[in-house]
């Protein structure tokens, strides 16, 4: 039979080639979706212009002393906010398929209440979007990408349990502004970090560092915010706008330091406290969160005379809720860590999330020779991608999965080489996933240009696109990277 006949062709040239996977013999399909991404505050600048409110960010890079590496803010960033020719431009001159951004909620809901909608907020992301569709250019848009509004965060932001009512509020306005012509919404950028490194720790904004405590209660209002504007979506606005909406959770390829059993159970607690406490309630077959990880919490905190555990409950209601609220399974990848065990680390009375699960992550290559960039916990091992996908199969059984961010810093400069070498890595390792099934539909790549890298600020460029933070204009300008992502999108082959 034919399909015999093919097999055995493959088998031939493979066997001659020497090798399974040729990178320059497999093409991604024509409606896989290339993309670039970018985030509002970290690019649009005009931080109190045309009657946008206050951020968590706003207020966080403006105190003083400034807790930002290069004493930077993000006041004008990019200046995407007068930018939006030259912005749409370059997403024509790589060819995008789509460009995937946020609203800045206090933009467009200054107080971050949906009682006054500012205008002039709309109408940008309006201008920005009608530009891009006159290309053909698919707006990927999130709700939050972590710049929540001050007066919502006085009211203790993703730790009050009113928070799930404002933020479907909120997306209801989204939903109306924007629903027409987006298509494809991203509730949560990075949960993980928004509640883990935000609430429990004190290394993003609003920098709660309630250790053991704010991470889980973020968690779960994340959690019941995520379901309540993935519910509205589906039950008023699916049917007339035929869209879909998701969350983005960021994931590293986690490997046990060593063989050790210890070292095996804290990695994978570790997979669990920050992949899975997210996708476990949307993704995986029982509702609730991850078993072991639930369990793990509960005993550290009886053993701290706490009867009660510190992970709140989720009533059968909320885990019902939660459970299947999302189209697609939205990935943030870039690097891979090792995870090792380590037993009471830290010694503080109220434990911190890793040390409930008594993990310690290692972010520093240990003893690899993995490829470094200029971010301290960026690295790429050159299957971590595929990897990635193994987990994901095996827990949440074939999802259709969007790489929603992966990226590669430097210091600057537009002969970025290894940012080339990354990319052709990365997209590689996701054929490989592909191949062996995973139904993986599209990749964004971070970033279309440099921008505000949070607490690093400027001091580490992302972009495909360099930006003269020197020049009032923000003139951009394209590196080596973007000629070649450009050449792979228009080809559908990564051409080495
Ligand atoms: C993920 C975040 O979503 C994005 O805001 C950040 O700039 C990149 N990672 C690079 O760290």
């Amino acid at each position: 039979s034919l399909s015999y006949r093919a097999i055995f062709l493959v088998a031939l040239i493979s066997a001659a080639s020497g090798k399974t996977k040729d990178v320059d013999s497999r093409k991604f399909p024509d409606d896989f979706l290339f993309g670039a991404a970018t985030a509002s505050y970290q690019i649009e600048g005009a931080w109190n212009e045309d009657g946008k409110g206050e951020n968590i960010w706003d207020r966080l890079t403006h105190r003083d002393p400034s807790p930002i590496a290069d004493n930077s803010t993000g006041d004008v960033a990019a200046d995407s906010y007068h930018n939006i020719d030259r912005d749409v431009e370059m997403m024509r001159e790589l060819g995008l398929d789509a460009y995937r951004t946020s609203l800045s909620w206090s933009r467009i809901l200054p107080t971050g209440f949906a009682d006054h909608i500012n205008e002039a907020g709309v109408n940008y992301y309006n201008r920005l979007f009608d530009e891009m569709l006159k290309y053909n250019i698919q707006p990927v848009i999130t709700l939050c990408h972590w710049d929540l509004p001050q007066p919502l965060q006085d009211l203790g932001g993703l730790a009050n349990p009113l928070f799930p009512e404002w933020f479907e509020d909120y997306s209801r306005v989204a939903y109306e502004a924007f629903g027409d012509r987006v298509k494809f919404w991203v509730t949560f950028n990075e949960p993980t970090q928004i509640c883990l490194l935000g609430y429990g720790d004190t290394s993003m904004a609003p920098e709660l560092g309630a250790g053991g405590i704010g991470e889980y209660m973020c968690a779960k209002n994340l959690l019941l915010a995520h379901a309540k504007a993935y519910h509205l979506y589906d039950s008023e606005y699916r049917s007339t706008q035929a869209g879909q909406v998701g969350l983005a959770i960021h994931i590293t390829y986690n490997q046990p330091l060593t063989d050790s059993e210890e070292d095996r159970i804290a990695s994978e607690l570790y997979n669990q406290a920050t992949i899975g406490i997210y996708s476990d309630p949307i993704f995986a077959a029982e509702p609730g969160w991850p078993k072991e990880l639930k369990q793990k919490i509960a005993e550290k905190s009886a053993a701290q005379g706490f009867p009660r555990s510190r992970l709140p409950e989720l009533t059968d209601e909320e885990a019902k809720l939660i459970h299947g609220s999302s189209d697609y399974y939205g990935i943030n990848h870039y690097t891979t860590l090792k995870v090792a065990s380590a037993v009471n680390v830290s010694g503080r009375r109220v434990p911190s999330l890793m040390d409930d699960i008594d993990a310690e992550a290692i972010r520093n290559g240990t003893g690899e020779n993995w490829m470094q960039a200029a971010s301290y916990w960026l690295f790429l091992h050159p299957e971590s991608m595929s990897k990635v996908f193994e987990m994901l199969q095996e827990r949440y059984k074939d999802q259709v999965y969007y790489i929603m961010e992966s990226g590669w810093s430097t210091a600057g400069g537009l002969v970025d080489d290894d940012r080339v070498t990354y990319y052709r890595t990365v997209l590689n390792s996701m054929l490989d996933a592909m191949e062996a099934g995973a139904r993986v539909k599209g990749y964004m790549a971070w970033s279309l240009m440099d921008n505000f890298e949070w607490k690093r600020g400027y001091t580490e460029k992302f972009g495909f696109y360099e930006v003269d933070l020197e020049d009032p204009a923000r003139t951009r300008t394209p590196r080596k990277s973007a000629f070649v992502y450009k050449h792979i999108i228009k080809t559908r082959i990564i051409d080495p």
